[in-house]
């Protein structure tokens, strides 16, 4: 990594600490462990991504997402997302949301595969603050939904309180709200396993898949825990 490179990535986890509580976000060190794997080739078929947006006056961090592909269900999940507080409300969330999707879009081409089947990603749930239920109206406007199931988020820092959040997704092939369960059931054992790398054995992930259903699931919110 240059030192411009690395420069700008301490300015984007500098914000990612800003941006996201201690019991929300994953340390310093994770995330650089997912570039060093990255850049090894060690995530294929899978990959990882850190997109920054920089503003053309000042060259500070606009905006940034991180997130993953995941080969085997052919879908994204966003780990974190911000607009720098300043510039929020101009659309810079939606169009970042939007390069994300079409990185995604790209790595489904390199893999053979055709469009990928959306992003899933964590929300917190309500709790009344207006800052919340702003971020949620948000993600309703891009089509993100929360699944119906009882999410377990896994506990990110030693220490941390975890947060109580849905598992949501956006689809990218059509408008459809009705997911078929099998689906969804693939979906949270591949988040598992090669985002939080949990083994299938783990009793947080069998309490989830208990909670998806036999029928097809259509996504509305429903309170983890
Ligand atoms: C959630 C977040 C990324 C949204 O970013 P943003 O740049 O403010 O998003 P947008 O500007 O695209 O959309 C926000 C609102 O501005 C409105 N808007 C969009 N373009 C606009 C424009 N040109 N003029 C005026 N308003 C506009 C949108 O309609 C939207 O309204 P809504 O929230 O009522 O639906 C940002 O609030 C943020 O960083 N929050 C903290 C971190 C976070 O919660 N991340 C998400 C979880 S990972």
């Amino acid at each position: 990594m240059t030192g411009e490179r690395s420069r700008e990535l301490g300015a984007v986890l500098g914000m990612y600490e800003r941006e996201f509580p201690r019991g929300q976000r994953e340390t310093r060190a994770s995330v650089r462990r997912w570039l060093h794997a990255k850049a090894a080739g060690r995530l294929e078929p899978n990959d990882y991504h850190i997109l920054v947006a920089t503003a053309r006056g000042d060259g500070r961090v606009a905006a940034f997402a991180f997130f993953h592909y995941l080969a085997d269900i052919n879908s994204g999940f966003l780990g974190y997302m911000a607009v720098r507080r300043t510039l929020r409300n101009h659309g810079i969330g939606r169009w970042l949301f939007g390069q994300v999707k079409l990185r995604l879009g790209e790595d489904a081409t390199q893999r053979g595969f055709g469009v990928p089947e959306g992003v899933f990603m964590e929300l917190e749930v309500e709790d009344a603050t207006p800052e919340v239920d702003a971020r949620l109206r948000f993600w309703q406007r891009v089509d993100a939904l929360p699944l119906r199931l009882q999410w377990q988020y896994p506990r990110l820092q030693r220490g941390a309180a975890p947060a109580e959040m849905y598992l949501a997704f956006c689809p990218m092939r059509g408008a459809g709200r009705r997911i078929p369960a099998e689906r969804v059931r693939r979906a949270v054992v591949s988040i598992y396993r090669h985002v939080y790398g949990k083994g299938a054995d783990d009793p947080n992930l069998f309490h989830v898949l208990d909670s998806i259903g036999t029928v097809a699931y259509v996504g509305r919110a429903h309170r983890g825990r």
